[in-house]
């Protein structure tokens, strides 16, 4: 029999793109909230995980063998103006998942972030001194914290991952390539650093871990260092889309933006050595993602539409907007 896995956070860009991964293996369960979405060979549930009570119903209801904690507040700006909701979302719900997986005996695979340091520093590892520049980075490690205190035999994973987005929710390769495809040009920073991995690599790591028992932190990120504008020009070359089209900017230049850490990077070493193996080269990451083109979240998740209207608009809807807005009517006197 298929091992049952439950995957909070179910709507997410990075909870679709584990389900799509390993739906042929395991049975997959997606917990929703507000969004309601289907994938075919994907189970699907409604939960709020805010109480302890439903998140234990919930948990008892699936009886999952693994239960892989996506569900978060990741959005920086947002994280900052509403400090309750981050609370709520990256740490209290953190901790339901962790005192109940703990109780029912589940493995819980807690996934959180790169953004817990100073930034001042390449490769940080799961030693490194955390010190968050902001409310984001601040609520993912008090969630870390509390994973940690309550379910001992957890796994956390630090990650930064790139895959394709459903029409609702484009992901950081999906701006890039929008753009490009449109023939527009992208802004993006050439004094931020991080370490991607394409989802897949990173599902197929995780599990590798639960298999061998792993517990505590691992860093699963890609091994090789890279700015934001690095990414975006090699993404550029590798779908051969004019990577003229891609402007280096100083994150300095950004005053507006929440405080962000400079240097994401993260070091895999310790992965790589308890697994004893190599993480795919970025270039093979790229080219699986070229290869799901065509099949991803993108065309696979249908978003359950209510009658009378949709549930998202899309980047066609925001064009049309920005088109009327510089009709000659709108700009008379
Ligand atoms: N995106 C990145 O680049 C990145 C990088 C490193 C780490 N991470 C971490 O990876 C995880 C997944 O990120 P993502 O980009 O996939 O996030 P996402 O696309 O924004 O998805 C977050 C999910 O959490 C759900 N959620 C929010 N509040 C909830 C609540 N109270 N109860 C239950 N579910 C709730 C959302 O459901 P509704 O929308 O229906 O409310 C959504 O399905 C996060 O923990 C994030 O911190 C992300």
């Amino acid at each position: 029999m298929k091992k049952k896995v439950l995957i909070t956070g179910g709507s997410g860009l990075l909870a679709v793109n584990w389900a799509l991964s390993i739906r042929g293996d395991y049975a997959v369960t997606l917990i929703l909230h507000h969004k309601k979405i289907s994938l075919s060979g994907v189970d699907k549930d409604v939960a709020s995980l805010d109480s302890l009570d439903e998140c234990s119903s919930v948990l008892a209801k699936h009886q999952p063998d693994i239960v892989i904690h996506t569900a978060g507040l990741a959005n920086v700006e947002e994280c900052e103006s509403d400090p309750d909701l981050a609370q709520e979302v990256n740490v209290d719900l953190a901790k339901n998942i962790a005192i109940v997986c703990s109780d029912q005996g589940i493995k819980l695979v807690h996934i959180s972030t790169d953004h817990l340091f100073l930034g001042d520093q390449e490769l940080a590892t799961e030693e490194s001194i955390t010190n968050p520049v902001n409310n984001y980075g601040e609520t993912k490690l008090l969630g870390e914290q509390q994973v940690l205190e309550n379910c001992k035999d957890a796994l956390i994973v630090r990650t930064n991952f790139f895959c394709w987005g459903a029409k609702y929710h484009q992901s950081f390769s999906d701006f890039i390539l929008n753009k490009l495809k449109k023939n527009k040009q992208s802004n993006l920073f050439s004094d931020v650093y991080f370490t991607p991995i394409l989802v897949d690599e990173l599902v197929k790591k995780t599990h590798q871990l639960i298999d061998s028992n792993a517990i505590g932190i691992f860093n699963i990120v890609g091994s090789e260092r890279m700015s934001k504008y690095e990414f975006g020009i090699k993404l550029a070359k590798h779908f051969n889309f004019d990577s003229g089209l891609i402007n280096k900017i100083s994150i300095n230049a950004k005053s507006s933006l929440v405080k962000r850490p400079k240097d994401m990077s993260l070091s895999n070493k310790k992965l790589c050595q308890v697994l004893n193996c190599e993480i795919a080269s970025f270039d093979e990451q790229l080219r699986t993602l070229k290869e799901q083109e065509n099949k991803n979240a993108d065309n696979q998740v249908v978003l359950d539409i209510i009658p009378y209207g949709r549930h998202y608009i899309d980047e066609d809807d925001i064009q049309a907007v920005v088109d009327v807005l510089r009709q000659g009517a709108y700009t008379g006197p």
